[in-house]
């Protein structure tokens, strides 16, 4: 099936190169790098036309089966440029085998991850000039897959397109590493167990958007999920995975089919345990985390994604109570973890779990 998969290259013109950004003022997915990658699949021939090429649009028909019946994919994951120039990807087979489990639930092909991964690492080497230096701006790299045959009944598509495009990011919140304010909702949900909370697919978030501008109207920076039975079980914190310090544990919701199982999660239960820090998967209830607030075992609270690394929680409002997190000021633990994340990402620290994948 794959042996078409031979990856092609059309370098952008240079006259037509983009005009790079500063990057004092990047924001999130603002701006695009002047390549992608982009390969197709149908059911004759696999995966075949890979290619890296101009970042380019797409010519659509409205029948495209993902804008009727949601067929997407997408990951996320960043490259680093280190003082002395060298260019990291950050643990990127592990994005990729997470987008073939993503692609198993939603009836999609499954990647050939070697020549993916070879793809990309040309995409990001081609593109280097573009990773930022700044200290905190990195290039975000975002493949998608969606579903592009012209058809209106519900069924798998038979043909997709698969593509890699990068930004060169800022911070993912407003407030940067500093602690955001988050509102606990019982109204709205994100997922329910069965369904795709643990796959990464636009609908997810799409379903998101309602309650978060609700809790941005409500002056909060983001929403955190409660489960879909009891309304009591905690589970995401918007788009990143939710971690509370109590008294000497680490706590963070087990993955038991309604989170997304996160890369930077998986990373930051590593780097704790190496630490000796005592954590736990366990289910853990909002009434729980009150009443740790209430005796003072409450001491740190953080979210961790991709985009968003590690976002300490400084405050959080339920059913119109305000809890202060550590006084509102970012924890020595969440402090720790963002330190050391990005030293072994930036691989100016030592990377004992073989993360990073060198380009170039
Ligand atoms: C990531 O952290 O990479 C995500 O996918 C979150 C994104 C939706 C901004």
């Amino acid at each position: 099936m794959w042996e078409n998969l031979e990856i092609g290259l059309e370098k952008a013109d240079p006259a037509q190169l983009k005009v790079k950004p500063a990057q004092e003022n990047l924001g999130f997915g603002a701006h695009f790098t002047d390549h992608m990658f982009l390969m197709e699949w149908n059911r004759q021939k696999g995966w075949h036309n890979a290619k890296v090429c101009p970042y380019q649009p797409f010519v659509l028909d409205p029948a495209a089966m993902v804008f009727h019946y949601g067929q997407a994919i997408f990951e996320g994951l960043k490259a680093y440029k280190n003082e002395n120039g060298q260019i990291h990807l950050f643990r990127p087979q592990d994005n990729l085998e997470r987008m073939n489990d993503s692609a198993l639930r939603l009836c999609m092909p499954r990647l050939p991850v070697e020549k993916v991964f070879k793809g990309l690492k040309a995409l990001v080497y081609l593109d280097r000039d573009w990773i930022p230096t700044l200290p905190g701006a990195t290039l975000y790299i975002r493949p998608t897959m969606i579903a592009v045959e012209a058809a209106l009944g519900v069924r798998p598509a038979g043909h997709y397109y698969f593509f890699i495009i990068m930004s060169p990011v800022g911070a993912y919140y407003r407030e940067g590493f500093s602690p955001t304010r988050i509102f606990v909702t019982d109204t709205f949900v994100r997922a329910v167990k069965g369904g795709v909370g643990h796959v990464k697919t636009a609908g997810n978030y799409a379903a998101s958007i309602m309650a978060a501008e609700e809790a941005h109207k409500a002056g909060y920076t983001q929403v955190l999920w409660l489960d879909a039975c009891d309304r009591k079980s905690i589970e995401e914190v918007g788009t990143s995975n939710i971690f509370f310090m109590i008294a000497d544990e680490l706590i963070t919701p087990p993955l038991s089919g309604s989170i997304l199982p996160g890369i930077t999660r998986d990373s930051v239960i590593q780097l704790a345990r190496r630490r000796g820090v005592k954590v736990t998967e366990r289910p853990i209830t909002i009434d729980e985390v009150i009443a740790a607030s209430a005796d003072g075992s409450l001491q740190e609270a953080f979210g961790t994604g991709t985009a968003a690394v590690i976002s300490p929680v400084g405050e959080f409002c339920y059913q119109n109570h305000k809890y202060l997190v550590n006084n509102g000021a970012t924890g020595p633990l969440a402090q720790w973890l963002f330190d050391e994340l990005q030293a072994i990402q930036n691989g100016l620290q030592p990377d004992p779990f073989k993360w990073i994948t060198r380009v170039g």
